[in-house]
């Protein structure tokens, strides 16, 4: 099994470390534009392979996508990341460039391989990798809402005062922080809704609080944040290599399911070898469907955007 991860950035060298500690495939290729990034953060972690015990080889390229032929995985993290202040849709222009040409120059070499896109604005970013690539639409994944749904979750057991690993909770919609849906009603502690122990008010500042979960981060750190994003790219690979069909939220292709076409945006979808491979149905109520309609108009706007690029 080979993955590649294109950016060497913060988020893509956190991914790729997670890749390495759990041993997801045999040979790890780390890719960025900059003179030597990839291969020194390569060289880093496998100075950590005796340490950690893993046996996962990673090389380091600059630019030399020869390297990354065959891979079966590529988590692309190019572009730029936001700056406090900024949002994640304002880094469309610079990243719509980078990420199309980084999909050409993967296909190149790994005609098969299944894309797992981070970079923002996360939603139009994976929607342009699949009209760009033209690939079949189970291949192209979006990573968002896996890490929003993680950030709810963690919001949820600061207030419950449990483990975020006893919660069942999803974020749909887009990976922006007025378009993504924390479904608090549906989220449940170990089967029992998490409603039962939340007053409205409580509920409502769990919500708002996973909403700007990621600005809040960027703000506090003076750039995006990379410990949870990595993961949550790591997280979908497992899911890729170990054909585990977990349940994750995902940026996809919709063509009718949720009541929405041609957009790429997060439900919960099965993940195994196949890429995503089923879309499931939670039965939304009439305020949660409007809201994902809402959430979907706004992120078709920002689609457009690349008709004037
Ligand atoms: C975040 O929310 C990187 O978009 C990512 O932190």
């Amino acid at each position: 099994m080979k993955v590649t991860v294109v950016g060497a950035g913060a988020v893509g060298a956190t991914c790729a470390d997670n890749i390495a500690r759990k041993e997801l495939c045999n040979e790890l290729v780390l890719l960025d534009i900059k003179e030597g990034v990839a291969e020194g953060k390569a060289q880093d972690m496998m100075q950590t392979a005796t340490l950690l015990g893993f046996d996962t080889k990673i090389t380091g390229s600059t630019n030399d996508y020869a390297k990354t032929a065959n891979s079966d995985v590529v988590v692309i993290t190019s572009g730029l990341p936001r700056k406090p202040g900024m949002t994640r849709e304002e880094l469309i222009g610079v990243n719509a460039g980078i990420v199309k040409s980084v999909c050409e120059n993967i296909l190149k070499h790994s005609p098969n391989a299944i894309i797992i896109v981070i970079s923002n604005p996360m939603d139009t970013m994976t929607y342009l990798a699949l009209q760009s690539t033209g690939l079949p639409k189970n291949r192209i994944i979006g990573m968002g809402g896996t890490l929003d749904s993680s950030r709810f979750k963690y919001q949820l057991s600061q207030h419950l005062g449990c483990s975020p690993s006893d919660l069942n909770a999803v974020v749909i919609g887009g990976h922006g922080d007025t378009t993504m849906i924390p479904l608090i009603r549906l989220a449940t502690w170990n089967s029992t809704p998490v409603t039962n122990y939340l007053s409205a008010e409580q509920q409502e500042k769990i919500v708002a609080d996973t909403m700007v979960g990621g600005a809040t981060l960027t703000k506090l750190i003076g750039t995006s944040a990379w410990y949870a994003p990595g993961a949550a790219g790591a997280a979908l690979v497992e899911s890729i290599v170990r054909d585990e069909k977990k349940l994750f939220t995902c940026c996809v292709y919709l063509d009718g399911e949720y009541g929405q076409k041609d957009i790429c945006l997060g439900v919960p979808v099965t993940i195994g070898k196949n890429g995503w491979e089923k879309v499931l149905d939670f039965k939304l109520n009439d305020a949660e469907q409007a809201s994902f309609n809402k959430s979907a108009d706004a992120v078709r706007n920002m689609n457009e955007v690349l008709k004037t690029l």
